[in-house]
């Protein structure tokens, strides 16, 4: 794939992970994923970003196209996660750049990261800017979206907003630009990438588009460092307006049903239960963890209303996969839900109990106290189920209206 123009002298130089499945170790990725950099071409010519190491030689093959890579004068680093940064000392080696441009933060990552003493490093912070001739690059620090040294740049002749990880969707395309593609697909994407590696610092989220919107950035291009670019109107719009929803978590009539089962009997409680939500009008979200991981949770989990968790007990405590859930969700920080914990058991019955302390661990209001069976469900116990499912919908369709 050859550079594309973004728009006069602004290229998007970087590369499409068709193959990455695993993202950074914590967060499934079924449909890959690209690390976007940028080249312009001025008086100075500066390079944005980089890609994972494994693709450092597909992005210098597209430097190429444009200029002789030792023709790049200045590199600036908006983030130094390996994804952005692992093919940074090729690129060094490569373009030799009189300078290199990161944030405070960026610059003390740097030097943990790599040997990097003789590289001609310069701090920037919020409200610094440079002139590239034409080009005017203005940086703004956005610490902790979603690591202490990412930053965005702006360049305000073009309206480009270079923006790291925020606006950022795990999707390998052939495509670079959001109006090429399926939207609701898009918005997917999107949703997916904010519930799983921005949600818990949505308040900082918050902050940032607000801060743009006070500085009156005339914002008509987004350029994210994954998957694809926003270049009209409606679509830098579009990227606004739902990192506002996404932020503010707005919740929908839903609730997700994530469970463990080992014969079935957790598993038809589950059942149960939601046959109860759906008769409030609650969309549902029935999650068996042998079949949707995590990462999938948590596409659904960040607008929903309530989030009802189900293990059999095992040697006296949850499943595995219901703990790694747990685990995962916490960290997320998801707010504002109503919970509910069930399960069966066989003798000693302490998941649903232990489950419960998660929930409200994580800010969660329990309407019903946990259900627990004993090994298969009667047609009695299924009925309580399915009234704790009433419950927990009356609540959320109280909450919600
Ligand atoms: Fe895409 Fe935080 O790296």
């Amino acid at each position: 794939m050859r550079p594309v123009e973004i728009c006069k002298d602004v290229h998007w130089v970087g590369a499409v992970d068709w193959e990455c499945r695993n993202f950074h170790g914590y967060m499934t990725a079924p449909t890959g994923t690209t690390y976007n950099a940028f080249l312009i071409k001025d008086e100075k010519t500066a390079l944005f970003d980089s890609v994972k190491a494994s693709f450092g030689g597909q992005m210098l093959c597209r430097v190429a196209h444009l200029v002789k890579p030792e023709d790049v004068d200045y590199l600036i680093v908006n983030h130094v996660e390996m994804d952005h940064s692992g093919a940074l000392p090729e690129l060094v080696a490569a373009t030799k750049p009189e300078k290199i441009f990161v944030s405070p933060m960026g610059e003390r990552a740097m030097k943990a990261h790599f040997d990097c003493a003789d590289w001609p490093i310069e701090v920037v912070k919020t409200g610094s800017s440079i002139s590239l001739g034409r080009h005017t690059l203005q940086f703004l620090e956005t610490r902790m979206l979603h690591w202490p040294d990412n930053m965005a740049t702006f360049i305000p002749e073009d309206g480009v907003l270079i923006s790291s990880d925020a606006f950022g969707q795990n999707w390998a395309t052939s495509e670079r630009f959001v109006d090429e593609v399926d939207r609701a697909m898009l918005q997917k994407q999107l949703d997916r990438y904010y519930a799983n590696i921005v949600l818990p610092f949505s308040p900082i989220a918050i902050k940032t588009i607000e801060t743009i919107e006070a500085m009156k950035l005339d914002v008509r291009y987004i350029a994210p460092d994954h998957g694809l670019m926003f270049r009209t109107p409606e679509d830098v719009a579009f990227a606004i307006a739902r990192y506002k929803e996404l932020a503010a978590q707005k919740q929908k009539k839903k609730a997700v049903l994530v469970y463990d089962t080992m014969w079935h009997s957790t598993e038809a409680m589950a059942h149960a239960l939601a046959d109860g939500l759906m008769e409030h009008g609650l969309t549902v979200k029935l999650m068996n963890l042998h079949v949707f991981d995590h990462s999938d949770v948590m596409e659904e989990v960040w607008d929903a209303a309530a989030v009802l968790v189900g293990s059999p007990t095992h040697n006296n405590g949850m499943m595995p996969k219901v703990a790694d859930m747990l685990t995962y969700m916490k960290g997320l920080k998801p707010k504002d839900k109503i919970g509910g914990a069930f399960g069966s058991y066989g003798w000693s019955g302490e998941a649903p109990k232990a489950i419960a302390e998660w929930l409200t661990g994580m800010g969660m209001e329990l309407p019903v106290d946990p259900v627990r069976l004993l090994y298969v469900p009667t047609h009695e116990q299924l009925k309580a189920c399915l009234e704790m499912g009433r419950t927990i919908g009356a609540a959320v369709a109280a909450k919600l209206g």
